[in-house]
């Protein structure tokens, strides 16, 4: 599949198949995980049983809007105290449900089509997204491995991804996220500031009046 340059024109979507070059080191692969994403969300609602969604509190004491859990390893988490990874769920006490297959055969699959082959991720945060839940604008910091992609994945709602540059000022651009998408970045691209704006009201026959979102990490 030959990348192109998007052109950021509009929200519209482009085909699903189709992989549009955001930065150097980004793209955005339309529909990537369509196929599996029923049984993601089924995966997702089991994780969620054993690790429950729950809303973390900043370090300056914000209680977030999107709703946490991880698998894998190692879990992102953050509190008081600080943002970290840690392999023990807090709440509970015991270590992160374990990664599914399908998650890890789908990062990995992903991140191949975006230039980074071998991805071997060891986290996946899970975030639910309500209508009005937002993301500021932040890069992903916390992990050890510079270089090694972040892959994310929708599901359900769509919603409008902003993706910026790698100073916080740099005005992002905004791109609609819609079920199945993935986006993928890495390398030079791999500390771009990036956030999801308030997620707007609606019904899925996925996931109901909500978003859920993957993001696949490399932590160590
Ligand atoms: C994130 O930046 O961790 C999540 C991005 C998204 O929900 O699309
Ligand atoms: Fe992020």
């Amino acid at each position: 599949m030959k990348p192109r340059q998007t052109d950021f024109l509009s929200e519209l979507a482009s085909p699903a198949g189709s992989s549009e070059t955001l930065t150097e080191g980004a793209v955005l692969l339309r529909g990537f995980a369509l196929a599996e994403a029923q049984a993601l969300v089924h995966a997702i609602e089991e994780i969620g049983a054993q690790a429950p969604f729950r809303h973390l509190v900043t370090p300056g004491g914000y209680r977030m809007s999107v709703a946490m859990t991880n698998c894998g390893r190692t879990g992102w988490v953050s509190d008081e105290s600080g943002y970290r990874y840690d392999a023990v769920d807090l709440g509970s006490g015991t270590p992160w449900p374990p990664m599914p297959g399908l998650f890890v055969q789908l990062a990995a699959a992903a991140a191949r089509e975006g230039g980074f082959p071998d991805y071997d991720p060891d986290a996946c945060l899970i975030n639910r997204y309500e209508p009005g839940s937002k993301l500021s604008l932040h890069k992903d910091k916390d992990e050890h491995d510079p270089i090694a992609p972040i892959v994310s994945v929708s599901l359900g709602l769509p919603a409008v991804f902003l993706w910026g540059g790698l100073r916080r000022a740099d005005r992002p651009h905004r791109i609609r996220l819609e079920s199945g998408d993935v986006v993928v970045w890495g390398g030079p691209a791999r500390f771009i500031y990036h956030g999801v704006a308030p997620l707007a009201e609606g019904d899925h026959p996925l996931t109901g009046a909500c978003r859920l979102n993957l993001t696949f990490r490399k932590v160590w």
